[in-house]
């Protein structure tokens, strides 16, 4: 199998033109894949998960009323240090509700409420907020056309159409999205409606308690514990690749659990890390339930022992602790895959590139300065077991009413990723901030093909302002048809409402989206490769739906 190191070199890049940075010299003594904070030796399992409060970082925001919201820099305590945790410069969303201050506060609503935000842009440079899944007005969605300068405002004004869910709220400006993301620019949007509500009442569910909102990201420190963000020519092109990996921004973390059913709403939150998420205890795989995806829940609980989740997707699921034996540990892992960059039939002359994979050590010029190579297992989290009432709950043989898109009379629509001259491609374009690649019609149903070609990478694709539903993956690899027990090739993770679907090198994933909406006039969204650094190196294309 040729590795991204190869489909890089493939491209035709002049590799060697990168100057390392303090990263690599710093542990280029220690043995290569054995670091402070190395995800997969276990025993660095020691940090108290952060979990959301109801202020302070990351507090739960039961919106009521207008936010006024301000994009900022300040430092954050991410690394534990030997008596205070390191700061690393981060860029924060800042606001005050009901006299509490908040850092990239949660965002709670009720389905159908009006949301009404301002956006202060005190950073340095430009930026936006897009609202990852939600149906609003195409100049409320936080594209890139609606930047705003340093000092800017955006004013944000909209009733949340979608069902209750796990959506998740982000920086959008173009070219600079990965960084600003990288660096602290994202969170949570949490939509409530009766059918959350009567699934958290049967299960005993609580925010913050019993349902824990866990953002999964992978990041890279310097010698001195700060965020490091330098991506290479290499990384730049395939994605950027942490090896300290957080969640809820904390790296190697614990949480103690009592032997009982615990709601996880998983988001990955990284830049372009793919993760194969599995309870394991010792050796053993242990079942966890699908009851959520992109948009909310699906209709019934889906027993499974392992899920993909790619950057900007999110994974509800619920997770009984007490399958394991109280004292023991299990751990949350990002399980072995094949990461398929660049399969397909070997080219001539790459041979002799093979050697050097491994020889040139991670930061060295056009080499991925990431100790964690895309595809390895490690941990995420550890859940500690711990004495408590053992409670076994009754799932609902039902969660929610999920009504299949009716296909007849559907536009057919094909979608083709590509890669020419070192860019990844969507229908043979890249981004042009006011070019539309094609129309649609208000009210049209269609169903898009999408297809990756076998020489490239897996490709994350997502789509601003409507929802769709996975029909049918064809030609997957075996690491994703093994889990199709759901007919048409699809896993769990495709079930219910998407808007974010992973399409690997040689698939075609076709979905159907209903274009109806009642906002007034033409609308233009965007399709694009939530890979952050393909997004921003423009896999990306605007569509318009004709009002
Ligand atoms: Cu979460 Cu346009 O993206
Ligand atoms: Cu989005
Ligand atoms: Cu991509």
């Amino acid at each position: 199998m040729l590795k991204r190191r190869q489909l890089f070199q493939l491209a035709g890049v002049a590799a060697w033109m990168y100057s390392g940075a303090g990263h690599s010299q710093e542990v280029a003594s220690v043995p290569f894949r054995h670091y402070p904070l190395d995800p997969v030796d276990t025993a660095n399992f020691r940090q108290k998960l952060f979990v959301p409060g109801n202020s302070g970082p990351f507090g739960v925001l039961d919106v009521a009323g207008p936010l006024k919201i301000r994009a900022t820099a300040a430092n954050f305590p991410i690394l534990p240090g030997p008596k205070t945790p390191i700061s690393s410069p981060f860029l924060l969303y800042q606001t005050e509700h009901a006299g509490k201050a908040y850092q990239n506060p949660i965002l709670r609503i009720e389905s159908g409420s009006r949301f009404t935000a301002s956006l202060d842009n005190a950073l340095p440079e430009p930026t936006i907020i897009h609202w990852h899944g939600l149906h609003t007005p195409a100049a409320m969605d936080g594209h890139p056309v609606n930047t705003i300068a340093p000092g800017g405002r955006y004013d944000y004004d909209f009733t949340v159409r979608n069902r209750g869910g796990t959506y998740w709220y982000h920086t959008h400006a173009h070219g600079l999205t990965a960084k600003q993301a990288y660096n602290g620019l994202a969170s949570f949007f949490l939509v409530d409606d009766d059918d959350q509500r009567r699934l958290a009442k049967a299960l005993d569910l609580r925010l913050g308690v019993t349902d824990l909102p866990l953002v999964i990201q992978d990041k890279q420190f310097d010698a001195q514990g700060k965020l490091r963000y330098q991506p290479n020519a290499q990384e730049s092109m395939m994605g950027w690749l942490g090896d300290v990996v957080l969640a809820n921004l904390t790296p190697n973390a614990v949480q103690t659990v009592t032997p009982r059913t615990y709601r996880l709403r998983l988001l990955n939150g990284s830049n372009a890390r793919i993760y194969r998420l599995a309870f394991v205890t010792g050796k053993k795989r242990l079942n966890f339930t699908v009851i959520g995806t992109d948009g909310g829940l699906i209709e019934r609980p889906e027993s499974v022992t392992e899920a993909f989740l790619a950057p900007g997707e999110r994974l509800d699921v619920l997770f009984d602790a007490g399958q394991a034996q109280i004292g023991t540990d299990i751990f949350l892992k990002s399980l072995a895959f094949d990461p398929m960059e660049n399969e397909g039939p070997a080219m001539p002359g790459m041979a002799g590139m093979a050697g050097m994979e491994h020889g040139a050590g991670h930061g060295a010029p056009g080499v991925a300065s990431s100790r964690l190579t895309l595809g390895v297992e490690f941990n995420v989290l550890k859940l500690s077991v711990t004495a408590g009432e053992r409670i076994v709950a009754k799932l609902p043989a039902t969660l929610s009413k999920v009504s299949a898109i009716p296909l007849q009379g559907a536009t057919q629509r094909k979608i083709e990723l590509s890669l020419e001259n070192m860019r990844f491609l969507i229908n043979g374009r890249t981004f042009v901030m006011d070019e539309i690649a094609f129309d649609v019609k208000r009210g049209a149903v269609e169903v898009w093909s999408i297809s990756n070609p076998t020489l490239g990478m897996p490709h994350p694709m997502h789509i601003h302002g409507f929802s769709f539903q996975v029909l049918e993956r064809l030609g997957s690899p075996a690491q994703v048809s093994s889990s199709a027990r759901f007919g048409k090739g699809r896993t769990a993770g495709d079930l219910g409402w998407k808007d974010t679907v992973l399409v690997w090198p040689g698939e075609t994933v076709r979905i159907a989206i209903d274009f109806t909406h009642d906002f007034p006039g033409d609308q233009t969204y965007l399709l694009h490769c939530h890979n952050l650094e393909h997004e921003d190196a423009g896999m990306m294309i605007n569509f318009r739906v004709q009002g």
